[in-house]
């Protein structure tokens, strides 16, 4: 059961929209993880005024005005001798094959990157709520950011400013992920990109996309690591159905792990993982853009 209790008023926060959907998404995913006989998924926001914030004893967050965002969920919790552990990058309980333990350490950075903060509470059967604070955004410190007082935040977003580069395209590209959220997630940001998205959760489920297209599609964005068929046999039965086919490959391991088990003179594109939407599409770009 899902439950979204949206504050009233919101202040503005200044976030990177499609970043921060992949914070929602990880924290989701693992609450859905810890749930595996169904449960609650809880989703809240707030206003937090720095008085309150001062009431709270969240170590090393200054007070100030916040939006607070809340996941919670009814699952298993975290055990005590672990939950200092979450958020280091490649920690994971989950089998092999079912975590990289990557989520958290993705949202850990999205979340200081804005100048924010996340904290967690866990109780053993009873679940876990994850706790984000973000800075609250005064839009006027950007007309000026570099005057003294303006927040650090502010003063970050005014060094990105440049003009940004256009991340539209067209072509078809064909997404290979397993895990569902994750996919559609980047698949509705490709779409809103201009390109048309196919998507497939396996490398068996892919081949047969690309036999119903023809073999016509540009560019395939796929996982290295997969059940049913790995990254590499994949790109090798698909270069047999059209060898002109572009090829992102998107891993957490080391490119050079699993460089060695390619056929010799292919070429591909390497993303690692994790990244964000932004970086998905500028790859993107650059791979289905002709030299
Ligand atoms: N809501 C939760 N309830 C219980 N345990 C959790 C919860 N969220 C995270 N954990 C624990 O923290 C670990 C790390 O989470 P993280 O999202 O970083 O990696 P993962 O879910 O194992 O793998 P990935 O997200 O990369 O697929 C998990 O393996 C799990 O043990
Ligand atoms: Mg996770």
């Amino acid at each position: 059961k899902l439950e979204v209790v949206h504050g009233r008023d919101l202040w503005p926060v200044k976030v990177d929209v499609s970043q921060f959907e992949q914070v929602i998404v990880n924290l989701a995913v693992n609450a859905r993880d810890a749930m595996p006989e169904g449960g609650r998924l809880m989703v809240r926001t707030a206003n937090l005024t720095s008085q309150e914030a001062a009431q709270l004893s969240y170590k090393g967050m200054p007070a100030a005005d916040y939006v607070r965002i809340d996941v919670g969920d009814t699952g298993t919790g975290i055990p005590t001798d672990i939950v200092d552990k979450i958020f280091e990058p490649f920690f994971s309980t989950k089998e092999v094959g079912k975590g990289t333990g990557l989520g958290l350490s993705t949202v850990y950075g999205i979340v200081k990157q804005t100048g924010g903060f996340i904290y967690v509470d866990s109780k053993a059967d009873k679940g876990t709520s994850f706790h984000i604070f973000l800075p609250r955004h005064h839009a006027e410190q950007d007309l000026q950011p570099d005057a003294p007082g303006a927040t650090s935040a502010a003063k970050g977003a005014s060094a990105e400013a440049k003009p940004r580069a256009d991340l539209t395209g067209q072509g078809t590209i064909l997404l290979v992920e397993d895990e569902e959220g994750l996919r559609s997630l980047n698949a509705r940001g490709l779409r809103s990109r201009g390109y048309s998205v196919i998507e497939a959760s396996n490398g068996l489920e892919a081949l047969e996309a690309l036999e119903e297209k023809n073999g016509a599609v540009d560019l395939v964005v796929s996982d290295v690591v997969m059940p049913e068929m790995d990254g590499p046999s994949l790109l090798k039965a698909m270069r047999g159905r059209n060898p002109e086919l572009k090829i992102i490959f998107v891993s957490g391991y080391a490119e050079d792990a699993f460089e060695k088990s390619l056929p010799e003179n292919q070429q591909f594109a390497f993303l690692p993982k994790p990244f964000t939407l932004s970086q998905l599409v500028a790859a993107v770009k650059e791979t289905i853009t002709p030299a």
